[in-house]
């Protein structure tokens, strides 16, 4: 059986790259988290001082970065210019800056190639808010995961007080709204699904139904 492409994409917290690992996990596949790499971009932002707002200089940033994806333990990680930020990248204030640095054009035209490339030979699931309508347009399965606002603030909550991160659910819920309103309405690829992607809602589901149901999304098509 050749070895597909699965692209799943949605808005904050959906439980995307939750579900997306598991799913990677039971074909054999590996799990490509592109929101890891717009992150890794705005913490070297963060890092050098760089306003997102000063379009050249975060041109010029991107076009001297090197950001690495590997796997350590079954498990993705990156780096930039060699030191890995795979924890950095997820702390509260660069999620507040991530969606302002994904709408810059040069940021996005570089990951981009990079996104493809890594997708070229199959047997790859990704997540992201473009995959299914810019990234890999011809994906073989694409799914848009979504979930209500509440539930989405409830896990992330959760996720980042396991991290020891002190959070208000109602502050986080503006903060996730914000992020979902900004990737939606900035002019390049904005989070849009695509219109021969199955739309899944997780609000009600456990993490195993949601996997269930894009493997079986999957055996569809194979
Ligand atoms: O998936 P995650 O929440 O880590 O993504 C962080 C941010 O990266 C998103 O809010 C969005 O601004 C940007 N992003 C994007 N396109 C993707 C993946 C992520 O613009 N394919």
């Amino acid at each position: 059986m050749k070895a597909s492409i699965i692209a799943i994409d949605g808005p904050a917290g959906a439980g995307k790259s939750t579900v997306a690992k598991f799913v990677a996990k039971r074909l054999n596949y590996v799990y490509i988290d592109t929101g890891a790499m717009y992150r890794a971009v705005a913490w070297a932002a963060q890092d050098k001082n760089i306003s997102p707002a000063n379009e050249d200089a975060m041109a010029e940033l991107t076009r001297t970065l090197s950001i690495q994806l590997y796997y350590r333990d079954g498990q993705q990680r990156i780096t930039v210019d060699g030191r890995d930020v795979s924890e950095e990248i997820r702390t509260p204030d660069i999620s507040r800056i991530v969606s302002a640095v994904s709408a810059i054009p040069a940021v996005r035209n570089a990951l981009l190639d990079l996104q493809r490339q890594m997708a070229r030979a199959g047997g790859v699931v990704m997540d992201g808010r473009d995959i299914g309508t810019c990234v890999l347009p011809n994906a073989d399965v694409k799914i848009f995961l979504i979930a209500s606002i509440d539930e989405r603030a409830r896990r992330r909550c959760l996720e980042l007080q396991e991290k020891g991160f002190v959070t208000d659910l109602e502050q986080l819920k503006q903060e996730i709204a914000l992020r979902d309103k900004m990737d939606s309405e900035r002019e390049l690829a904005p989070l849009r699904q695509a219109d021969d992607a199955t739309l899944i809602d997780t609000s009600d589901m456990t993490i195993e139904q949601a996997v269930d149901a894009i493997i079986t999304e999957h055996e569809k098509r194979y």
